[in-house]
Parts: C-alpha cells; sequence; structure tokens
C-alpha cells in the first residue's frame, strides 16, 4: 500500500518490438488498473545493460517504449511512466538488497541460468544480481499487484522472499507483492506453431505479429498461419491454429467464439485468415499512428518521463529512507 492506495508496478524492458500477444495479453488491460491503484510503469534501463547494448539503440528504445505504452492506452495523466535510471532510488536500493540476497538464490534463477549460456562472452555480476534490482524496483513503490508474464514468476517469488526477509529482521518495511500473471485467460500463440506461445524473440518472423508491423505484413503473416487440414471455422480440441486465429479474432473485433463460427459457416480458411489480419490491422492503426506521432514529439515524451521520474521519486524516497533509518545508516 502506497498511502491510502493499492499500488501497481510493471518495469518493461526497452524494447521497440512487443507483439500483440504483449498487447492483448497485457498492455491493453493495464490501463484498468489506474482506476483503482496508484500505477507506475518503468522503463527498466539499468537492467537492460546487463547485456551488451548499443548507445544509440538504447536510447532510441527506451523513447519507443515509453511512445508505445502510452499510444497502448496508458494515460500520462493516470499513471506515472517514467525511466528508470532518471529515479536513483532503483539503484540505491538495488545495492542495498543485494546484500540481503543469497548467492546460492541468485544462482538458481534460471533466467540466468538462460542467459549466462546465450551470453557466454558477458557474464558480468549485473546479470547475475538482476533480480534484486528488480526486488528493489518493486518494494520502492510498496507495490501489491506485479503484472508480468509467467517467465518473471520466479524473479517475483524472489522479490517476495526478499521482502519477508528484510520485514523479518526489521519490522514492517515493505509490502509484500503478488504476481499477477497477465495473459493467462488470453494467451496468444505462434502463427507458426501454435502449442508454442508467440514470443517477441522467436527467430522465425512470420510466427510473430508486432504491434508496429505494417498492414501489409501483418495480413501476409495471417495468410500463411497454420491451420489443420480440415475446413471448418470452429473451436475444438486439436484445431490448435483456429482456435488461436479465432481468439485474435475475438479478442480484436469483441465478437464471441460461436459468433465468428456462425459468420465464417461455409466460408474456407483463406476468407477466415483475411478477416483476422484485416482486424488485426485496423485495430492496431490507431495505436500505431499514435505511436509515430508520440515519436515526432520527443519534448512531450521528455515531459512526460521527467514528471512521472519526480512523482516516482518522491514516492520511492519514503521507503528508502525508512530502509536507511532501519540499517542504521545516519541521515
Ligand atoms: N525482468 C522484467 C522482464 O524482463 C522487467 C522488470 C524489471 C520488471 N523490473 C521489474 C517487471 C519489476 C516487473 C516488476 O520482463
Amino acid at each position: 500500500m502506497l498511502g491510502e492506495m493499492k499500488a501497481v508496478f510493471s518495469g518493461v524492458q526497452p524494447s521497440g518490438n512487443l507483439t500483440i500477444g504483449n498487447y492483448l495479453g497485457a498492455i491493453k488491460n493495464f490501463g484498468a488498473f489506474s482506476e483503482e491503484y496508484k500505477s507506475f510503469y518503468c522503463v527498466v534501463d539499468l537492467h537492460a545493460i546487463t547485456v551488451t547494448q548499443v548507445p544509440a539503440e538504447l536510447r532510441r528504445r527506451t523513447y519507443e517504449t515509453l511512445a508505445l505504452y502510452i499510444a497502448c492506452g496508458l494515460d500520462p495523466a493516470k499513471n506515472t511512466l517514467f525511466v528508470q535510471s532518471h529515479v536513483p532510488a532503483h539503484a540505491e536500493l538495488g545495492w542495498i538488497l543485494d546484500c540481503f540476497t543469497m548467492f546460492g538464490e541468485l544462482s538458481r534463477m534460471t533466467q540466468f541460468k538462460d542467459k549466462s549460456a546465450k551470453h557466454a562472452e558477458n557474464i558480468n555480476a549485473g546479470l547475475f544480481t538482476y533480480p534484486a534490482l528488480m526486488a528493489a524496483d518493486i518494494l520502492l513503490y510498496q507495490t501489491d499487484v506485479v503484472p508480468v508474464g509467467a517467465d518473471q514468476k520466479q524473479h517475483l517469488e524472489l522479490a517476495r522472499d526478499i521482502a519477508q526477509r528484510f520485514n523479518s529482521r526489521f519490522g514492517d518495511v515493505f509490502t509484500v507483492p503478488e504476481p499477477y500473471i497477465a495473459g493467462t485467460g488470453m494467451k496468444i500463440m505462434s502463427l507458426q506453431e501454435p502449442t508454442a506461445k508467440m514470443s517477441k524473440s522467436d527467430e522465425n518472423p512470420n510466427a510473430v505479429v508486432r504491434i508496429l508491423d505494417p498492414k501489409d505484413d501483418i495480413i501476409r503473416k495471417f495468410r500463411r498461419a497454420v491451420t489443420d487440414s480440415d475446413t471448418v471455422v470452429r473451436f475444438a480440441e486439436g484445431k490448435d491454429g483456429i482456435n488461436n486465429l479465432m481468439t485474435i479474432y475475438s479478442c480484436f473485433t469483441g465478437k464471441r467464439l460461436d459468433e465468428i463460427e456462425r459468420e465464417f459457416d461455409g466460408r474456407g480458411y483463406g476468407d477466415f485468415k483475411l478477416a483476422v489480419g484485416e482486424a488485426c490491422a485496423d485495430a492496431l492503426a490507431p495505436v500505431q499512428s499514435e505511436f509515430a506521432r508520440l515519436m515526432a514529439d520527443k519534448a512531450y515524451l521528455e515531459s512526460v518521463m521527467r514528471a512521472g521520474a519526480e512523482d516516482a521519486a518522491r514516492c520511492a524516497a519514503r521507503t528508502l529512507n525508512k530502509v536507511k533509518k532501519k540499517l542504521g545508516f545516519v541521515i
């Protein structure tokens, strides 16, 4: 709890290539939190440098990520949108929590194992302590709920353990956060391998539709989507490809599955795939034009990130001061 209000916090890697899975399963629904929760969305540039970055690209993607979140419906007047490195309290509490996180715990993190296998030339200490910084992000804001993908669940459990460890030693300092696993009800699958989740790092470009893909690409990707040898548009076991396309169509149009079955009764898969592609492209068109408009207005984006950082810093300072006092720092 942050004062009177519950708080929601999520961190977003600065990468502009979010998919329709991220959009439908997560971002599109985040706006709803702001009615009841104090909501923080943070572009995590400190986390990003745990793998090698090209500076100009990191800078561009930081703006892009912020612009994309606003374009997807997160209103800066109702949500605190900011950049992690603009609020030094993250790095400060990150260091402190490093000292309350065990080597053994960090060694068990599957993302660390995966990333160190993938970046064998750069297994740096930041990559190892990444989850303690993530815990700091969350705990600074007395966060109640953290919307994350299933891949972040282990990190969130560690954040809870760290909070509990600190609290049991020093009294109630941190709210213990709950995960909100985004997209469990609305899982969007790969277009090429519909039994696997659509992943933003998939190497097959036809498997993934990105929020910023041009209309032609979207139509083409849906046209090539893997289906089955049946010919009926019907939601049924074993029809993973069609089920996925029906889910996507339903999300973008608001139509129910039985309505979709009726709409395409007696029509082939070709017609259906085209309709899904068009519904997707039409729904994304306003997001894309808003994104383009925002990217052309860097001054506006900078004013959003400044105001966000100011608000975040004020909230973070309260927690950080309490932590320092408990630790015995002279403040
Ligand atoms: N580790 C998260 C990811 O890769 C990003 C992240 C950083 C985060 N800090 C966070 C997510 C705090 C939720 C809360 O997706």
